[in-house]
């Protein structure tokens, strides 16, 4: 496939999304949040009382979902859900049900569909090592786990939900060794990628670096 595709792997909070968003931006590529999927899965899964460890069900709710993506928003059955899946509740479940190969599955084509041209950005947790792994540029982008609990709860508060910066930490610490731990696509740094500690970085100067260096490989 000769559609470029750039890479943003890392931890929950690191500013992946925000980052991504903003070189998608710049280079007018499509954008994949590949959380909102997970998130999806797990909103869906939540409202319809399957239980968080049923894998069979699980998937086939994972495959049942016609999710559409328009300005930045997910729609869920014509239904604007962009908030609903920023819960703290919907993060947790999506991080549990993440760890199933089956939901995994279940949601690789859809994943590969958002690759158009002119280019795609692609945030997550494997998309350099398993969803994408021809992408031109990879990037690996972490912060400290308490740069990453402050955004978080920023974020939360933004949006109208009541938050705990110390129960962020342990959720973040938790859900962080959820990912790093399973054994299905864990969260790990692809060969070849480029590690971005954005800890004492602003967004722009995340988004010039990862900028420089796909101008660099392009
Ligand atoms: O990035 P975000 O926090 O929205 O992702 C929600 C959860 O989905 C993560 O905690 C992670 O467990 C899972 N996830 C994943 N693989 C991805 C993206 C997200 O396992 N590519």
């Amino acid at each position: 496939d000769s559609i470029p595709v750039i890479t943003i792997d890392g931890p929950t909070a690191s500013g992946k999304g925000t980052v991504a968003q903003r070189v998608a931006e710049a280079l007018h590529f499509h954008y994949l949040d590949s959380g909102a999927l997970y998130r999806l899965t797990a909103l869906s899964a939540l409202r319809a009382r399957v239980a968080l460890d049923d894998e069979p069900a699980l998937a086939q709710t994972a495959a049942g979902m016609r999710p559409s993506f328009r300005d930045g928003n997910v729609l869920l059955d014509d239904v604007d859900v962009s908030t609903d899946i920023r819960a703290e509740e919907v993060g947790n479940a999506a991080s549990k049900i993440a760890a199933l190969p089956a939901v995994r599955r279940a949601l690789v084509d859809l994943q590969l569909r958002f690759r158009q041209a002119p280019g795609l950005i692609a945030d997550g947790r494997d998309m350099g090592t398993v969803i994408f792994p021809d992408a031109c540029l990879k990037v690996f982008l972490t912060a400290s786990a308490e740069a990453r609990a402050e955004r978080r709860y920023k974020q939360l508060i933004d949006k109208g939900f009541s938050a705990n910066i110390n129960d962020l930490l342990k959720d973040l610490n938790e859900r962080d060794a959820r990912d790093a731990n399973r054994a299905v696509a864990p969260l790990r740094p692809a060969e070849g990628a480029y590690l971005l500690d954005t800890s004492n970085l602003t967004v722009n100067q995340a988004v010039e670096q990862v900028l420089g260096w796909y101008a660099a490989v392009r």
